[in-house]
């Protein structure tokens, strides 16, 4: 079979010919200090796309990549395969470097193939650059590889590969598994197997991965089989889009949502094979096996950005419905609280002595305000943790512990890592999660979903409301199944919970003034947070997007903390935004919060005050008054917490930053 390569440089290897001889006998490249550095590191989080049928590929690529680019935009890349040949094109940075330097090529084919696979990637070590983006071709030109995760054994596998004579291009691990999946299936086919095709390069890729230790999802073309895409995954996301005559592969159905809503989750250690007319799952060992079908509920304009400047507007502006939809269906006729999954019994739940919450960043801060909730409904003991710290001090856990997983994507690896453990020490697992599928929810005896819809930009806004309503939720439902809460009581606080998303529409209605407010704090060199009680874990939340959409410097304080060391922070003018609890709550949280704006004012503060309405008094405290609905002080953070976003949101765009992929983040941290 005839075939060749084409690099990013536009320049084409016939794989016929010998590159990989050539390759053979060239010195290696990278330094040994390189290469162990490079080894003992985590590498990717990443978006991958995959298409067969009879359309052109490489734009349905582009065009999925492009909803994945939050997973990460270090780099881009895509491999057509068209007529024997492959081709490919890789740049650092955005996708749109990749698109302009796709649009600068013409005549070749790259544009009419009908089978591709693409990749936008984020690095945490290699270069983002030309040489270390994917795809990744194997030395003899004939396969092309695409891969999110970490090859835990590269630096052995490329030790191996090297003593043949094969020279790395790429600082990649990836790289690896291009080499040995070529040589997989070139010694099947010198063993004269009687495997072809398709078929070849998927037993081709059960023999690599079962070579291959650690994290990976992993996608292959090769030259001599047009019209099919190989994949495998473990601990690491795929899922495969039915469609009529031509079937996706991607990293999230976002990717492929336009062209189908069909879809097929992957179990762990499968690997699929994708042709126009089918898709066939075997696991690692070679054995038949099956996914989990399921209907996308949700449509491709709900990935689009809808008319708003970014995708983090347009989710804050989603809030509304995104709560009303976690909420419905969630009482049946008997007054009684629906999850989705559960595998946990009544009596595992009244058993449960104590509740560890775990999670990161924002779905950390909605689990602080679910201790508040589930302490006070329930009356036992509730942690919250960060994930990243929860196995390492060996928490005390055991079968009446009920441990709370929360992620928005499902993937995060502290998340997953902490759950493990936690399942481990033969806890229940219980996940909130706005994913579908995902690895998290899977590896949990119950779920709930957060019914939030697509979260594109990296800065979580409505997977944060949406986890809160969630946590009331599970709140609920263990105080009802534990006998400390009757039935209408629980249908008392979900009626309430119900009438947020007209307030939040009312309260998003009055934004005007946040917006004038956040052009006027672009040039700040501190914003400082405090708030009390549940308002605490949100002036944690408005100093986190300050920080991660801005970049500048801000701090968020539980209010009665400020006297014990933080009050020197502030120095005439310093913004101090302040999140003031309900008068029509505990008075005397509300009155204490007063006071501690009075004593950051004495020194010289500027007070941005968000306090409820008709909380008159409030007012002479306040350089800037934000009101938000009344709201009982449990389900307060439904409301306070979205100015803070607004905020953040406005004074990073004003400062010229890209809102939706701040520098340095991607949307799933799948490294620990
Ligand atoms: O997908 P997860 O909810 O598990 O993600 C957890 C954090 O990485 C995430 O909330 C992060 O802090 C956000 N970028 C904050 O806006």
């Amino acid at each position: 079979m005839s075939g060749a390569a084409v690099t990013c440089d536009g320049s084409r290897a016939m794989a016929t010919e010998p590159p990989f001889n050539q390759l053979c006998c060239a010195k290696v490249r990278l330094s040994r200090t390189c290469h162990e550095r490079k080894s003992a590191t985590l590498p990717f989080m990443c978006g991958i796309v995959g298409y067969v049928g009879s359309r052109p590929a490489l734009q349905i690529v582009l065009d999925g990549l492009r909803r994945l680019e939050y997973r990460g935009y270090d780099s881009a890349g895509v491999a057509v395969v068209d007529d024997n040949v492959i081709l490919t094109e890789k740049r650092a940075g955005k996708l749109a470097n990749l698109e302009k330097a796709l649009g600068e090529r013409a005549g070749d084919g790259i544009a009419s193939g009908s089978t591709a696979i693409g990749h936008t990637r984020w690095a945490t070590h290699g270069g983002p650059t030309d040489r270390n983006a994917h795809p990744h071709l194997s030395a003899d030109g004939r396969v092309a590889v695409i891969h999110n995760g970490i090859i835990e054994n590269f630096g052995r596998l490329r030790a191996e590969l090297e003593a043949t004579g094969v020279e790395f291009i790429s600082d990649t691990d990836t790289e690896c598994a291009a080499h040995l999946l070529a040589a997989e299936v070139r010694a099947l086919r010198e063993a004269g197997s009687e495997l072809a095709g398709p078929q070849l390069l998927a037993e081709g890729m059960r023999r690599t991965v079962n070579r291959l230790e650690g994290a990976f999802t992993l996608l292959a073309t090769d030259v001599a089989v047009p019209g099919a895409v190989v994949a495998a995954r473990r601990n690491s996301p795929l899922v495969v889009g039915r469609g009529e005559g031509e079937n996706f592969l991607a990293s999230d159905v976002s990717a492929f949502i336009e062209h189908t809503r069909e879809a097929i989750e992957l179990g762990q250690d499968q690997i699929v094979l994708i042709t126009p007319g089918a898709i066939e799952i075997t696991d690692f060992a070679g054995a038949d096996a099956t996914g989990k079908e399921f209907h996308i509920d949700w449509d491709a304009s709900a990935a689009e950005k809808g008319g708003y400047d970014y995708f983090m507007l347009k989710e804050i502006a989603e809030q509304p419905q995104a709560i009303a939809d976690t909420l419905l269906g969630r009482l049946s006729e008997r007054g009684e609280i629906v999850l989705d999954e559960v595998r946990l019994t009544d009596q595992d739940l009244r058993d449960v002595d104590k509740v560890f919450i775990i999670a990161c960043g924002t779905a950390y801060h909605a689990g602080m305000v679910a201790k508040y909730a589930i302490e006070h409904w329930n009356r036992i003991p509730c942690e919250v943790e960060l994930a990243s710290e929860f196995r390492y001090r060996d928490p005390v856990l055991d079968r009446s512990t009920l441990v709370i997983a929360i992620s928005q994507s499902g993937e995060t690896m502290d998340t997953l890592m902490a759950l493990r453990h936690a399942k481990e020490q033969k806890a229940r697992v219980l996940a909130i999660c706005n994913t579908n599928g995902s690895t998290i929810p899977r590896e949990s005896d119950a779920v709930l979903y957060t019914h939030g819809g697509p979260e594109i930009a990296v800065a979580s806004t409505k997977a944060f409301l949406t986890q809160l309503v969630a946590c009331y939720l599970i709140g609920l439902h263990l105080a009802q199944i534990r006998g400390v809460m009757y039935a209408d009581e629980v249908a008392a606080v979900v009626d309430r919970l119900r009438r947020t998303p007209d307030d939040l529409r009312d309260l998003l209605g009055q934004m005007e003034d946040v917006r004038a407010l956040a052009r006027d704090l672009r040039t700040a060199s501190t914003v400082l947070f405090i708030g009390r009680h549940v308002g605490f874990p949100v002036a944690l939340e408005g100093a986190l997007k300050l920080k991660e959409l801005a970049y500048m410097h801000a701090e968020g304080f539980a209010a009665g903390e400020l006297k014990h060391g933080p009050i020197a922070l502030i120095d005439e003018g310093t913004p101090v935004v302040c999140v003031v609890p309900s008068p029509a709550g505990r008075g005397v949280l509300r009155d204490k919060v007063v006071s501690n704006i009075q004593e950051v004012r004495a020194r010289g503060a500027r007070t941005i005050v968000i306090a409820e309405e008709g909380d008159n008094a409030v007012a002479s405290y306040a350089d800037h008054l934000i009101s938000v609905p009344r709201t009982p002080t449990l389900l307060a953070p439904l409301m306070t917490t979205v100015p803070l976003q607004i905020l953040a949101c406005e004074i990073a765009a004003a400062r010229g930053h890209d809102v939706d992929q701040p520098r340095n983040l991607a949307k799933s941290v799948t490294v620990e």
